[in-house]
């Protein structure tokens, strides 16, 4: 296998097992990708192999796939089921560089239920522009799941995948995951604030809301 992109493997590699030690999923669920850049990298991402568990990843294991999903390299292993859900969101998103797909525990309650998570916190408007909106149910690893999970995104930095779990973005696969991790505390957040009562999680006032989300755009 080609060691082409070695500092990118490296780095996805550490994120990925990171986000498996942070508990966001289960040693074989979620996934992670980045755009690989370089000479001979157009359109080219890094990805995480499917069924594969995180805490013994080796960045040899990750797979190299063009903009169709497809393989560029022989004999490795398979890409991730969701990579349809990454392509989709990397065509229409030309600032996200690092896709990351959790299950962390909080957050997929909050999508069992079908609650976006509204404007909670000050935190949460910078960082991911706006509420974390949840999609419309898809089955795993179709084309429109894919697309689900982009119109729930958005032009915001993370979004519930409906009966699933968490789609989140970033400049960096580092940021993206510290988004998927905000999205997992948010989640929190709201459960047990809802916990005294149905009403009890109350929101940003709106001129805060409006100022943060100019912030937001203003930055990105
Ligand atoms: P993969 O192992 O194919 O990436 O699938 C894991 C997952 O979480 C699907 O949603």
């Amino acid at each position: 296998m080609s060691d082409q992109w070695g500092e990118q493997r490296s780095q996805l590699t550490e994120a990925t097992r990171e986000m498996y030690r942070r508990g966001l999923v289960g040693a074989y669920s979620g996934n992670t990708s980045l755009r690989l850049s370089g000479s001979g990298a157009d359109g080219l991402l890094l990805v995480t192999p499917t069924h594969h568990p995180y805490y013994r990843l080796e960045p040899e294991e990750l797979v190299v796939v063009d903009l169709e999903g497809e393989p560029v390299e022989e004999g490795g292993m398979a890409p991730s089921s969701e990579t349809r859900v990454h392509l989709e969101i990397y065509r229409n998103r030309d600032d996200v560089q690092a896709v990351v797909h959790t299950h962390s525990i909080y957050a997929s309650v909050a999508s069992v239920v079908g609650r976006d998570i509204p404007a909670l916190i000050d935190e949460m408007l910078l960082t991911i522009g706006g509420p974390v909106k949840v999609s419309k149910y898809a089955f795993p690893g179709t084309q429109q799941l894919a697309e689900e999970a982009y119109a729930a995104l958005g032009n915001r930095n993370a979004a519930l995948l409906r009966n699933h779990g968490v789609v989140s973005v970033g400049p960096d696969i580092w940021e993206a995951l510290e988004v998927a991790d905000l999205v997992e505390r948010l989640a929190q957040i709201f459960v047990h604030a809802r916990n005294f009562g149905p009403r009890a999680a109350t929101t940003l006032p709106e001129d805060a809301i409006a100022t943060e989300m100019e912030m937001f755009r203003s930055s990105h």
